[in-house]
C-alpha cells in the first residue's frame, strides 16, 4: 500500500516528539506537556500505524512502553513484561469498551462482567521480587522488559514488608507491583524544607516520588516520605496453585501479606458501577490524600483476565479511566490584555504559579470582559483554575470566602494597551477591538499567523523568531520574509549560519509549493477558517479568481454564509490588503491550482459535484479504506467530517464494529451509510453515477456490528 508522504512525515515527527516527552517523563522526571497532550500524540500515531502498518517502524514508541534505563543504575529484565493501560475518556468510551471485552468473551454481556476498581495513583510503577518471603530485588518499570534495580532505596521505604508477614500460603516467589507515591501533605512538607535550603522544588509529587527512588544514594531516598501502594502482580510460584482465582481476591492477600493496598478500591458487579465510581471520585480527587489521574477496571475474573490477554503494550483486561479536567486553588496576581490579529483585546489571567494535572499554569484565558463580570473574578483572589486535557487553562471561578477586602475590580480598557488607541466594543458583541490598523501587535500576530501551523506551517519559523524579526524593523508584513537576506538573519541573537540557511530555504520552499488553500488560510481573512479556505481553494484557481468573485457568487458555495461572503469581499477591497497581494505575486508566491482531471469528484467551477459537497459526516467503526483516507477522500470532495454524533450530521459512515455512536445516530434519525454506500456517494455525479443511486443504499439494516476488533483491541 503507497504512504502518501505526508502521513509518513507526520509518523516521523509523532515518533520523535513521543520518545523526547517519554524520556523528559521517564528518565529526567521533567515533563513538559501533559499527560493528556502526550496521549493525544499516542493516538495519533496508533491510529496512523493502524492504517499503515508500514509505518509501524521497530522504534515506534507503540511498540514498547514508554520510559528509558538511566545509565547510572544496574538494569534487570522482568520476568514478566510490565505492561501499560490503554485509556478511555468518557462513559461512552467506557461503554464501548466493556462491549468490546464481552464480545471476546462468549457467553457474557458488558453489563454481566465484574470489575475491580482502582483509583489510578500517579506516582512511580515498581516490581517487588520477594523469594521465599523475603524482598530480594526491587525494580523499576523502565522500558516495561528491562527496569532499573533500586532494591537498596527501595528498602528505606517505610510502608513497605521486608519480609511477607503472613506465612500461609508462602509463595517461593512472588512479585508485587504497585505505585510509589508521596502524599499532598508530605509534598509540601518536602517542597518547604527544599526551599529552606535552597535545594530545588519539585515540580509535582509525582517527579518527586520517581526522583527520590532513582538515587545513587539510598540515604537520600530514606530522607523522603514515599510510600508504597500494592495494586497487582507479576509471578506468583506457590507449592501448590496459587490461592486466587479473582483481582479481588489477589488484594486481600496482599493486604494480608503486609502491603498498603490502592485505597477505596472495590467490586463493582455491573458495568454502570464503574461509572458511578469514576464519577465519584472525579468529584473527590481533592480530598484523597494523594494525587490520582483517574481509575483502573479491572476484570475480576482471572480465568477472563488471561482469555483476554495484552495488545502490544497493555492489557485487554484493563482500563485506565482517566479524568479530563484537574481544577486547583491559586491567587490571580493580575489581568493582563493581549491584543489579537484581528484586533481583539483578550484578557489574560496571570496567576501565581500552580501544578495542574503535572504541568506548572502562570496563565488563564478570561475570554472576555462579560466573562470576568460574569464570573465576578477581581485581582487579588483566590481562584479556581481548571485544565482539560490539552485544553488552554481556564479560570471556573473565585473563591469568594476567601477575600480579605484588598482586592481590586479589573476596569477594562477603552484604549489598546499597545497602541493606545481607542478600542471599541460593537453593540451585541463580546469582543472590544482595536481599530487601528497600523497597531503594531496586530501586525505582528498577522505575521505569526500567516508561517503558523493554520497558515503557510513553515516549519522552524516560530513566534520567537518573527518577534525579533519585527522588533529590529527587518519584517513588517508577511511579504518582507521572503526578502530577507542572510546578513540580516545573522544579526539576530542564538542565529547560526546553518540556522540561517535552514530558514532560507524553508521560506523559499513555501513560496515555490504553498498549495492556493494555504495561502488563503494564512491571509487571515475574518471568517475564514482552514475548512472555508479549503473549500474555496477547490472552487477558484488563485487568489485573482477569488478576489474577483461577488458576495452572490461567493454564497453559493456550501457552509459560506452572508457574513463570511462580505468579509471576503471587504478583504479584497482593502488597500492594505491589495499592496500586500500585489507584493506577494511580485515574489512568486502566488499559487494556481490545477484544475481538476476529467471526472474526479472535486467540486471545480462547471465540473462535477460529488453528492457529499457540502455535507456534514462523521465516520465510525473499521473501514478497510481506513479511517485517515477515507476522511481524506471526503474532505477531498468537499465534506466536512466531525467527530461527535449530532442531528447536524447529514451521514454517519459505519464500518465494523461500530458502537455507540451508531445507536446515538439511529436515535437522532441520522442517515446511516456503510462503506460502499459511502463510495457511491463519493463519486456520485461522476458520468454514470447520480446521488440518488448512492443514497438508496442507506444502510439501515447492513451486517454490522460483526464482532470485528478495533480501537483498544488493536
Ligand atoms: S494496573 C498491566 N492499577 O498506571 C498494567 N496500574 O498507565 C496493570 N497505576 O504502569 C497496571 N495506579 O504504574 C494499575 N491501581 C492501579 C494503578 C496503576 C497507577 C499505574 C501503573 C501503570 C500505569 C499505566
Amino acid at each position: 500500500m503507497d504512504i502518501p508522504a505526508d502521513l509518513a512525515r507526520r509518523a516521523a515527527e509523532l515518533r520523535d516528539t513521543l520518545a523526547y516527552h517519554s524520556w523528559r517523563y521517564h528518565v529526567q522526571d521533567e515533563p513538559e506537556i501533559s499527560d493528556a497532550e502526550y496521549d493525544a500524540m499516542f493516538h495519533e500515531l496508533t491510529r496512523l500505524e493502524e492504517e499503515y502498518p508500514a509505518l509501524a517502524t521497530p522504534d515506534s514508541p507503540t511498540q514498547k512502553v514508554g520510559g528509558a534505563v538511566s545509565k547510572a543504575l544496574p538494569n534487570q529484565e522482568h520476568a514478566l513484561r510490565m505492561y501499560s493501560l490503554d485509556n478511555v475518556f468518557d462513559a461512552e468510551e467506557w461503554l464501548d469498551y466493556t462491549q468490546k471485552a464481552a464480545r471476546l468473551l462468549p457467553g457474557t454481556t458488558p453489563e454481566g462482567l465484574a470489575f475491580w476498581v482502582e483509583p489510578k495513583m500517579d506516582g512511580l510503577a515498581m516490581e517487588l521480587i520477594y523469594e521465599n518471603g523475603v524482598l530480594t530485588t526491587a525494580l523499576t518499570r523502565g522500558d516495561g522488559h528491562k527496569g532499573e534495580v533500586v532494591t537498596t532505596n527501595m528498602r528505606t521505604v517505610k510502608n513497605l514488608p521486608l519480609r511477607l508477614k503472613s506465612a500461609v500460603p508462602m509463595p517461593s516467589i512472588l512479585e508485587v507491583r504497585g505505585e510509589v507515591v508521596i502524599t499532598r501533605a508530605d509534598f509540601a512538607a518536602l517542597n518547604e524544607a527544599q526551599q529552606q535550603k535552597d535545594a530545588k522544588l519539585f515540580a509535582n509529587p509525582r517527579n518527586a516520588a520517581a526522583g527520590s527512588v532513582r538515587q545513587l544514594d539510598s540515604a537520600i531516598t530514606a530522607s523522603r516520605p514515599l510510600r508504597f501502594m500494592a495494586y497487582g502482580i507479576g509471578r506468583a510460584i506457590f507449592p501448590n496453585a496459587a490461592p486466587w482465582r479473582t483481582q479481588q481476591e489477589i488484594i486481600s492477600h496482599l493486604a494480608a501479606y503486609g502491603f498498603a493496598v490502592a485505597p477505596g478500591a472495590k467490586l463493582c458487579a455491573k458495568a454502570a458501577d464503574v461509572a458511578a465510581f469514576y464519577r465519584c471520585l472525579a468529584e473527590h480527587r481533592q480530598e484523597l490524600a494523594f494525587d490520582i489521574d483517574g481509575v483502573v477496571a479491572k476484570l475480576n475474573r482471572l480465568d477472563w483476565q488471561e482469555e483476554l490477554g495484552f495488545t502490544a503494550h497493555a492489557p485487554r483486561w484493563a482500563i485506565a479511566m482517566k479524568f479530563l479536567a484537574q481544577r486547583v486553588c491559586t491567587r490571580l496576581m493580575d489581568i493582563q490584555i493581549q491584543v489579537g490579529r484581528t484586533g481583539v483585546l483578550t484578557p489574560r489571567a496571570v496567576l501565581d504559579p500552580v501544578t495542574v494535572g503535572g504541568v506548572v499554569v502562570s496563565y488563564a484565558t478570561l475570554h472576555n470582559e462579560d466573562e470576568i463580570r460574569a464570573k465576578d473574578v477581581r485581582i487579588g483572589d483566590l481562584v479556581v483554575v481548571q485544565r482539560a486535557g490539552d485544553v488552554i487553562p481556564e479560570i471556573v471561578g473565585p473563591v469568594p470566602g476567601e477575600r480579605r477586602g484588598t482586592e481590586r475590580i479589573f476596569q477594562f480598557p477603552e484604549n489598546c494597551p499597545e497602541c493606545g488607541h481607542p478600542a471599541h466594543r460593537e453593540a451585541g458583541e463580546a469582543a472590544w477591538r482595536c481599530l487601528n490598523k497600523l497597531c503594531p501587535a496586530m501586525r505582528r500576530q498577522t505575521v505569526i499567523y500567516f508561517v503558523s501551523k493554520a497558515g503557510l506551517d513553515i516549519q522552524g519559523i516560530g513566534e520567537k523568531w518573527i518577534v525579533m524579526l519585527m522588533d529590529r524593523g527587518l519584517v513588517k508584513t508577511p511579504a518582507d520574509l521572503f526578502r530577507l537576506r542572510k546578513e540580516e538573519l545573522m544579526e539576530l541573537d542564538r542565529m547560526g549560519d546553518k540556522l540561517a540557511d535552514n530558514f532560507l530555504q524553508a521560506l523559499a520552499g513555501a513560496r515555490q509549493n504553498t498549495e492556493l488553500r494555504r495561502l488563503i488560510s494564512a491571509l487571515g481573512i475574518k471568517h475564514v477558517g482552514s475548512q472555508t479556505a479549503r473549500a474555496l481553494g477547490g472552487k477558484y484557481r488563485n487568489l485573482d479568481e477569488l478576489g474577483a468573485a461577488g458576495a452572490e457568487e461567493l454564497r453559493q458555495i456550501p457552509d459560506i454564509g452572508p457574513e463570511v461572503a462580505s468579509s471576503i469581499v471587504e478583504f479584497f477591497q482593502d488597500e492594505g490588503n491589495r499592496e500586500l497581494l500585489r507584493q506577494l505575486r511580485e515574489l512568486g508566491l502566488w499559487p494556481q491550482q490545477a484544475p481538476p482531471p476529467p471526472g474526479a469528484a472535486l467540486a471545480s467551477p462547471g465540473g462535477p459535484v460529488s453528492a457529499l459537497w457540502g455535507k456534514t459526516l462523521l465516520f465510525t467503526g473499521t473501514l478497510t479504506l481506513g479511517r485517515g483516507a477515507a476522511k481524506k477522500l471526503a474532505e477531498e470532495a468537499g465534506a466536512k467530517v466531525v467527530g461527535a454524533v449530532s442531528k447536524n450530521i447529514d451521514y454517519l459512515v459505519a464500518g465494523e464494529a461500530a458502537g455507540s455512536k451508531l445507536a446515538k445516530a439511529r436515535a437522532l434519525g441520522v442517515a446511516v451509510v456503510d462503506e460502499p454506500a459511502f463510495m457511491a456517494l463519493l463519486v456520485a455525479g461522476q458520468p454514470g453515477q447520480t446521488a440518488g443511486q448512492s443514497a438508496d443504499r442507506v444502510a439501515e439494516d447492513a451486517p454490522l456490528n460483526v464482532g470485528g476488533q478495533a480501537g483498544l483491541f488493536d
